[in-house]
């Protein structure tokens, strides 16, 4: 498996946020078959566990908004999680998409040879062994493949328990804001990235991330303007729910 680092960077620079934005139910196997169709070779996807320590897709802390089930999703066991329908809300289209495992999203990047960033996205109080669990999940996961998944984490707890359970997945700090210590913070979880809300970057901030050897990245990017903004500001990647705005090839 390579070793990623800033200077020896695999990933394209355009991600589908959740799979595929908005064209399909968000974080369902659906979702990364559009966002690929649209010639994606990149997703982002936000990972939490269920009750019984089994990883899987979704965004929220509570199933009420993006499945037929209500409650905080963590404390039900995968096999409650697997019965709901992850799909109705978006479309009637949708009817009975699944809310997908780790290992299922795995297998189908695996087997189409797409690049994953997996946000660990615990469910509030579990930071620490969430990040534990789906970095060893996705250590075994991708145990074979040419290129590991680029790991992120708003929560540096997170980051910190799955650096020491596969200290060999790159990893990268989300920052909403730039709050004290983000910098040293990223250093000592031996980033990889920093992923950005778009609107924070600047040339200054830009220099100070080049600068301490990190790769620069973005999220949500959904207008021409901020995306030719980023592009200008020489940053990395960025993550978009316009699957439908931005064409990767074109566009990179
Ligand atoms: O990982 C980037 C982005 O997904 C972070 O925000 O709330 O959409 O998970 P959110
Ligand atoms: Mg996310």
């Amino acid at each position: 498996m390579q070793k990623v680092n800033s200077e020896n960077w695999p990933y394209p620079r355009w991600l589908a946020h959740r799979g595929a934005g908005e064209l399909a139910p968000e974080n369902t196997l659906a979702a990364f078959r559009i966002g690929a169709s649209h010639g994606y070779r990149m997703f982002e996807c936000d990972v939490k566990l269920s009750s019984d320590g089994i990883p899987f897709l979704l965004h929220d802390n509570t199933l009420n908004r993006t499945t037929n089930g209500t409650g905080i999703a963590g404390e039900h066991t995968w096999n409650d999680l697997s019965q709901l329908d992850a799909g109705s809300w978006q479309s009637r289209g949708f009817a009975g998409e699944a809310i997908p495992t780790l290992a299922n999203i795995a297998q189908f990047c695996l087997k189409n040879r797409h690049f994953l960033n997996i946000e660990i996205k615990p469910t509030i109080g579990q930071e620490t062994p969430t990040g534990q669990v789906v970095a060893e999940h996705a250590a075994r996961l991708w145990q074979d493949a040419g290129v590991p998944p680029l790991l992120s984490s708003f929560r540096p707890e997170a980051l910190a328990s799955a650096q020491a359970a596969a200290p060999h997945l790159p990893r990268s700090l989300l920052l909403d804001t730039l709050w004290p210590g983000w910098l040293e913070t990223a250093l000592k979880l031996e980033c990889a990235a920093i992923i950005c809300n778009h609107t924070l970057w600047d040339s200054a901030l830009v220099k100070q991330v080049q600068g301490a050897r990190l790769r620069c990245m973005s999220y949500t990017v959904n207008d021409a303007p901020a995306a030719h903004r980023l592009l200008g500001l020489e940053t990395d990647s960025i993550i978009t729910d316009r699957i439908d705005l931005f064409s990767p090839q074109e566009a990179s």
